[in-house]
């Protein structure tokens, strides 16, 4: 073989090898937990998904031109995008991934993940995105039947047909995605969308019926998941012998529940990557009954349930779209457990909603992602669509150079937040040696102006006793000294404006003068970071 040749022969050896090793040292993204906390693990690091999602019908190649316009205006490092089943599987058994493939060369060239969003048995409920060889054999993957034995637009979880073509079409999904995806572009999977049931709290089939007199599983009867549900331990028999009045909505949740974890098994035992269910909420405030909400999803009050039935899925998100920030807020509340990661994998698209991606940091979130975050179709300019986008754009382009920072302290618990309530009055965050007090608003102290809408927020880590990183936007900060130098007079020794970058905090400016004076910085609508030092006298 000729010198030349044996160089280029080398040559080849040596890229498929580094190919092969690259493949090889990216480790598959993952959940941990320590101390009741979690993080996702993205090439073996925290990271904080900054996200948006597509609209419903915007996972199509000729659309996605307008998805990634907005993505990259937005700054976000994720897009959710959905999975369409009728588009894998448009005969039984030939799939077709031609649309995953785009997804996926075109995420890896805009630099974003993916968290792709499975549309299969259940969407809002119903089962709209079945193939239609599906949706044309209605005795073969039949709807569930409501009290009156009307039928209802939402699939029977009791349906083995349904079932096994869903296993087949998800699993053959995680399949394809191991082999297509070895940098781990997708780095979670949400399975199904918004599960549950409208209309009725559960099915009233003679099929389902026989399941609903027959024994409560043995799963639910262990004494500690039945305390979780207020139920007295010891009771056994029929659903509504040991659940009463919760009885047809929770056998709505487990059938639900158990259905979607033989999916999620399946997709699992081919290719082992994050997955999750999302949830249509109900009133936190109010428990009100499940004729009031989507039934049988993984609504706060049966989340115990889907913890036993579902043990492939890593974690249940809430989508947002709950007016007030004490309904909000106690979502997040909720949905944040030792057994539970949060994420919040929709939220409505508001310029107030803004502020909840801060308290999803302070709670230790893995993920934030408002919906809809393409022009879908209509004709919008750059200019329209910059104002659209605007509250979150500020806030990934803040959190983009610092997102493994961010990332890391939330894991550890670092971050304390507060957002604007409607009343628009102050908070304070303790911080050990000193208390932050925020008061929403912008100008001023002596002449502040009311935010028009709630959109103040900060978020405050402790770099050191007397050291703070403050992030924030539409407020004002001050501070008080507690403990032993509580009362005494105290004043700032830095006010630094800048950004983190490369793990390093890069002033831009020092704030003093009118900047800090007048009752300590003002921060404006542009969200800031800024790192401040105290000092008592
Ligand atoms: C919640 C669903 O999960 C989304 O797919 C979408 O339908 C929104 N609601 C509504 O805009």
């Amino acid at each position: 073989m000729g010198k030349i040749k044996t160089a280029f022969l080398g040559l080849i050896l040596l890229s498929l090898a580094s190919v092969k090793t690259s493949a090889q040292t990216t480790p598959i993204p993952k959940l941990i937990e320590k101390n009741g906390r979690h993080a996702l693990l993205v090439d073996g690091k925290p990271f904080l998904i900054l996200g948006g999602q597509a609209h419903n019908s915007s996972g199509w190649p000729g659309m996605l031109p307008q998805v990634w316009q907005s993505a990259e205006a937005m700054h976000l490092n994720t897009l959710e995008i959905p999975l369409y089943w009728e588009q894998i599987e448009p005969q039984p058994g030939k799939f077709d991934f031609s649309v995953l493939d785009t997804l996926l060369a075109q995420s890896r060239q805009h630099h974003v993940r993916l968290v792709l969003l499975w549309f299969g048995t259940w969407k809002n409920g119903s089962n709209h995105y079945m193939p239609e060889w599906m949706k044309r054999d209605a005795a073969k993957y039949p709807n569930i039947t409501g009290k009156t034995g009307k039928e209802i637009d939402s699939p029977s979880p009791h349906a083995k047909a349904t079932l096994d073509a869903d296993i087949k079409a998800f699993a053959a999904v995680m399949r394809y995605l191991k082999q297509a995806d070895p940098q781990h572009t997708v780095i979670m999977v949400q399975v199904e969308n918004e599960p549950g049931s409208w209309d009725t709290v559960r099915d009233y089939s003679a099929k389902a019926q026989k399941f609903f007199e027959a024994n409560v599983p043995a799963e639910l009867l262990k004494s500690d998941l039945l305390k979780s549900l207020n139920i007295q331990p010891g009771v056994k028999g029929s659903w509504q012998n040991v659940f009463g009045e919760r009885a047809d909505e929770y056998f709505q949740a487990w059938s639900i529940a158990r259905f979607i974890d033989q999916v999620a098994a399946a997709g699992k035992a081919e290719y082992p990557l994050p997955l999750y269910v999302n949830v249509a909420l109900r009133d936190p405030l109010t428990n009100p009954p499940a004729t009031h909400y989507e039934s049988g999803g993984a609504t706060d009050n049966v989340i115990p349930i889907w913890k036993v039935a579902a043990p492939h899925i890593d974690l249940l998100a809430p989508d947002i779209y709950l007016d007030g920030s004490e309904r909000v807020q106690k979502v997040i509340d909720l949905y944040t457990r030792p057994d539970n990661a949060l994420f919040v994998p929709e939220v409505g698209f508001t310029t107030e909603n803004a502020r909840y991606f801060y308290d999803v940091l302070a709670h230790g979130g893995i993920g934030f992602s408002p919906f809809g975050i393409d022009a879908n179709g209509e004709a919008h300019t750059n200019e329209q669509m910059a104002e659209r986008l605007a509250p979150y754009a500020q806030e990934y382009a803040m959190a983009t150079p610092m997102m493994p920072e961010l990332a890391q302290w939330a894991f550890d618990g670092k971050i304390k937040a507060v957002v604007e309530h409607e009343d628009h009055a102050a908070q304070a965050i303790k911080l050990g040696a000193w208390d932050a007090i925020i008061t929403f608003g912008t100008g001023a102290s002596n002449n502040l102006k009311n935010n028009p809408l709630p959109v103040g927020k900060a978020i405050i880590v402790t770099l050191s006793e007397n050291k703070f990183l403050v992030i924030g936007s539409h407020c004002h900060l001050t501070f008080k000294p507690t403990g032993g130098n509580a009362g005494k007079p105290w004043q700032y020794l830095k006010v630094e404006e800048g950004s983190y970058i490369n793990g390093e905090f890069k002033p831009l400016r020092i704030l003093n003068g009118d900047e800090t004076d007048w009752g300590g910085p003002r921060i404006g609508s542009q969200t800031m970071v800024l790192q401040i030092s105290l000092v008592a006298r």
